[in-house]
């Protein structure tokens, strides 16, 4: 039995609905707060699943899960909007830290030794040089990024007391959806940019903002590295089975190799969309890294990965989730 944490959110609902289709046993735990009870109703057609619904925070709400036969566990809980994160950094560390220590307390009173995390290029910070890999210094610049940190540590610390045996990967920019658009990305704060400028499809007085046009990149706008939901699963799917076979604790980036900027992002929507969209131009925001790119030799070296889906692929599928979840059917013309 796998136990996924936050599997009612984006990312991890669709860990869910591959381990499913693989004829595996999932727990889902989740408290809801960002993700989706409509998710997991979808998802409950796809197999054999359980969803606990429980917060990280209540350590009885977590041990109870653990009366069932849980062999490892893949841990997306956590809150991830980085500007909130500043504003409010004690709901950052309590959620995210306090709720992970937790989770690894009761593994590991109940000899669960086996768990695949979801970190991020945000433990990176400000990068010295791109591609990133797992080598550069981890050195975050907000409160997001150091409870993602921190926990990266606790796991270190936590393999050598008590044999815990971690993969913790760290993402790019997660793109796309499930190709049958059964799920998909539904933030109710949504701060990432394909699902941003898919909905500005749908409303017809929304203007799309492109922030910074004179960083020192192929046109001007940042550049960030796409990667696609669903080879991001699959790096999962790998790490566990790498974790299975004995594996040591580490960590891997889980990106293309290739940037792409906001600019070619948002020409990219129009062409699969067939429309044009409203744009501005605005001042750079403050923290945003001119160009974040993952070096991703290492899963493909160590885990075996692939990453074979194209940023066309992602913003496709997006789409078709998009249209879902508007309620609208947008027709192309
Ligand atoms: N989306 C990205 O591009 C991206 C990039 C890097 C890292 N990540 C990380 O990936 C993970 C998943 O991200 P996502 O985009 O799917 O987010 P999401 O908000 O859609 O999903 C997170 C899920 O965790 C649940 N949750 C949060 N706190 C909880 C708690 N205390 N107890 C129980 N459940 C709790 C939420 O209800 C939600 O269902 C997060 O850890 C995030 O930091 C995401």
């Amino acid at each position: 039995m796998i136990l996924v944490t936050g599997g009612a959110g984006y990312i991890g609902s669709h860990c869910v609905m591959r381990l499913l289709e693989a004829g595996k046993k999932v727990i889902i735990f989740d408290n809801l707060s960002t993700g989706h009870i409509e998710t997991v109703n979808e998802l409950k057609k796809h197999g054999e699943l359980e969803f606990i619904k429980g917060d990280l925070l209540n350590i009885e709400d977590i041990k109870k899960v653990f009366n069932n036969n849980i062999d490892a566990v893949i841990h997306f809980a956590a809150l991830s909007l980085v500007g909130e994160s500043v504003k409010e950094p004690l709901k950052y560390y309590y959620n995210n830290v306090m709720g992970t220590l937790n989770l690894l307390n009761v593994m590991i009173e109940n000899n669960v030794k086996k768990i695949v995390f979801s970190s991020t290029a945000a433990t990176y910070g400000e990068p010295k040089y791109t591609p990133i890999d797992e080598l550069h210094p981890q050195n975050p610049i907000n409160p997001y990024g150091n409870t993602k940190l921190m926990i990266e540590k606790m796991m270190d610390d936590f393999d050598k007391a008590y044999g815990l045996k971690s993969v913790r990967l760290r993402y790019f920019n997660v793109a796309g959806a499930d190709e049958k658009a059964r799920i998909g990305e539904w933030h109710n704060i949504e701060t990432h940019l394909i699902p941003n400028i898919l909905k500005s499809v749908f409303d017809e007085n929304k203007t799309f903002n492109i922030f910074g046009t004179d960083y020192n990149t192929k046109d001007g706008t940042c550049v960030r590295d796409y990667i696609n939901i669903e080879d991001l699963i699959t790096a999962h799917i790998l790490a566990l089975e790498y974790l299975f076979n004995g594996g040591n604790t580490n960590f891997f980036n889980l990106g293309t190799n290739e940037g792409n900027s906001v600019k070619e992002v948002f020409d990219a929507c129009q062409k699969v969309l067939n429309k044009n969209i409203n744009v501005s131009t605005k001042e750079r925001r403050e923290g945003d890294p001119e160009i974040l790119v993952a070096d991703n030799k290492k899963a493909k070296e160590v885990l075996g990965w692939q990453n074979n889906k194209t940023l066309t692929d992602s913003i496709s599928s997006a789409f078709e989730w998009e249209k879902k979840l508007s309620g609208k059917i947008y027709a192309k013309n």
